[in-house]
């Protein structure tokens, strides 16, 4: 996510700027800059890359004279990581300077509305046509101006705003991206997270949805979109720096645990309109999506996994054809492609070398490659035909959450684009289905709010020798995500099988006491599972099920059960994931394990 600083008072502003946005370091970012007025005008400094370049472009905010200004790092959704897309963005005559965390989904409307107006824009970025905004509006009242602005955008913000004909102020504005503000005896700021203000104030004043900050040198008016002035609490912030980089939560995987519902809706809602799918970034007609007659889905690990849950959603909903591969295989089999297919390659950090060895074997054979990528910029980014971008924002425990769900999204909607296209869902399954994974979010939030009772029953098990995950079809990659999970954090040994392989082989490690975690979330396949469940259960395992509300004969088999609300069963993955992301979670808190970086792993294999 990106982070913003503000301030105004009787100091100079870029040090105290540039020293709050290294505290919101950790959230990741691409680029940086500052904005600071200096008596006279408005002075940017702003360049790619990590905030040290910015530093000693400005002697650490010396050459930025001022006692108001904003600072802002980046982490790149619409625009490539660069100079020019950095914040903050002028209006044309730089009266007007912004910062921006969040995504404007309307943005493309905006411009051509602003281009007709004659403005110019100058980066490919969302957060300039605000700047270009405000400055239509502003007739010399700021306020105004900018409730007017938050009047027309769609999407999220966090904003941070400088006039230089008011430089008794600073505003600031927010919808849905976090926003916090304080003051101390010798000023006031805003930024997108405690640490970078708490070496000035623990006293912190969170702005909530459609809300207007005016700060002043010494105080602050809170107004609603409607210039209604309001008066708002302050708190006190009790963390130390080291835990308010993780907003209070333990481990960075926690926090990004619960930052899923956010970003499932990020990645989801922008790319439903009007009842139908739209997916612009695949620079695809629908002539040339519907000449796709077999998908091949290439990736590692968990995205390797929503790979897995790729297939049987693509097949069961569009009735396409599709093959799912290990990266680190595809590149060396010498795969066979079917003529006229496409390949799908899927990455969080996009840098991962064995999908984009993937990526590239795929394109030299003269196959375009679709991104679902989660950085924006990246390798796989900027080499794929074309890219469809989770927006679960910046990933930093290794353990992959919200990026996984996110993932899952980016595999729905192409489903559905491609059922809509090949007319294999009636009208009224479709609309359906859309109903559903708008739910996803909230359904995602109150999943999480069980967490205390897997906890409870997690540590019942950080003594566990062997545990295993067992589903069929969809539940199959449910229990693939869920081992990975377990055991690359709680480096407990498990494994994931197929329910109806399990007399294979495998069976025969089951003993009495051992965990054995069963996903029935498909409904057909529900018998067979609990088969399966009783299969172990008579061999001395304690038999753990994930499965839809209402499945009550799922008590017969089964000694302790979590249970996932209603959604489609090709949607269950998103629900069922979540108290298999906890279990994990707990059982290597329980056992004392470095959560957020795991022994031997990386965040990105961008090696062999
Ligand atoms: C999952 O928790 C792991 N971090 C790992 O399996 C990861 O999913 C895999 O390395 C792929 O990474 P990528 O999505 O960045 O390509």
């Amino acid at each position: 996510m990106c982070g913003i600083v503000g301030y105004i008072g009787k100091r100079q502003a870029a040090p105290i700027i540039l020293e709050g946005l290294s505290r919101l370091e950790y959230r990741g970012y691409d680029s940086a800059g500052i904005a600071v007025f200096d008596g006279d005008k408005i002075n940017i400094s702003k360049a790619a890359g990590r905030l040290k370049i910015l530093e000693e472009m400005t002697h650490n905010g010396e050459t930025l004279k001022g006692f108001v200004g904003i600072g802002h790092t980046r982490w790149a959704t619409h625009g490539v990581p660069s100079t020019i897309n950095a914040h903050p963005h002028y209006n044309r005559e730089e009266t007007i300077a912004v910062v921006h965390n969040g995504i404007i989904e309307n943005y493309i409307a905006l411009r051509k509305m602003l281009k007709e107006k004659g403005y110019e824009m100058v980066s490919d970025t969302d957060t300039e046509v605000v700047a270009h905004l405000i400055d239509y509006y502003y007739k010399g009242n700021p306020l105004e101006a900018i409730t007017k602005v938050l009047h027309r955008v769609e999407g999220s913000y966090a904003l941070g705003v400088i006039f230089s004909e008011h430089p008794d102020q600073l505003f600031a504005a927010r919808k849905d991206s976090p926003l916090i503000v304080g003051q101390n005896e010798e000023g006031c700021f805003i930024a997108s997270d405690v640490p970078a203000i708490l070496k000035y104030t623990r006293q912190v004043t969170y702005v909530d949805n459609q809300e207007i900050v005016r700060l002043r040198g010494d105080h602050m008016h809170f107004y609603t979109v409607d210039e209604e002035e309001i008066k708002k609490e302050s708190v006190t912030i009790e963390w130390d720096s080291k835990a308010a980089e993780k907003g209070g939560y333990e481990h960075f995987m926690l926090k990004e645990m619960y930052e899923q519902p956010k970003g499932v809706a990020d990645t989801l809602l922008p790319r439903i309109k009007d009842g139908e799918v739209v997916i612009d970034e695949l620079n695809m007609t629908d002539e040339e999506l519907l000449s796709v007659k077999k998908i091949y889905i290439v990736a590692c690990g968990s995205a390797y996994h929503v790979g897995v849950t790729g297939k049987y959603v693509l097949e069961n909903l569009a009735r396409i054809s599709v093959e799912v591969d290990l990266a680190s295989e595809f590149r060396y089999r010498n795969p066979v492609l079917e003529e006229g297919a496409m390949v799908i390659v899927v990455s969080q950090s996009g840098e991962t070398a064995d999908t984009l060895a993937a990526l590239r074997e795929s394109q030299k054979r003269g196959f375009k490659v679709l991104g679902i990528v989660n950085v924006v910029g990246s390798s796989i980014a900027r080499e794929a035909d074309s890219v469809l971008y989770t927006w679960a924002g910046p990933e930093i425990a290794v353990a992959t959450t919200k990026a996984y769900s996110t993932q899952l999204i980016a595999l729905y909607l192409l489903a559905l684009k491609f059922a809509r296209i090949r007319k294999t869902v009636e009208d009224k399954v479709f609309a359906g289905l859309l109903e559903d994974l708008k739910k996803l979010p909230d359904q995602i939030e109150l999943l999480l709010s069980n967490k205390n009772h897997i906890q409870k029953f997690a540590n019942r098990y950080i003594g566990a020798k062997d545990i295993f995950f067992i589903g069929r079809g969809i539940d199959y990659a449910i229990s693939l995500e869920g081992s990975l999970k377990l055991k690359e954090i709680s480096y407990i040994h498990s494994e994931a099988y197929a329910a109806g392989e399990l007399k294979h082989g495998t069976i025969s490690l089951i003993e009495e006491g051992t965990l054995v975690a069963a996903v029935a979330t498909q409904p057909e396949l529900f018998a067979k599972t609990i088969s399966n469940m009783v299969e172990v259960k008579a061999r001395g395992a304690f038999v753990l099920a994930v499965t839809n509300e209402g499945n009550m004969e799922i008590e017969k088999a089964a000694d302790y059960v979590i249970y996932i609300p209603e959604t489609n069963p090709c949607f269950a993955n998103s629900l069922a994931i979540i108290p298999l992301q906890l279990f994990g979670y707990y059982v290597a808190v329980g056992k004392g394990c470095d959560v957020d970086k795991p022994r031997n792993l990386a965040k990105s294999v961008t090696v062999e």
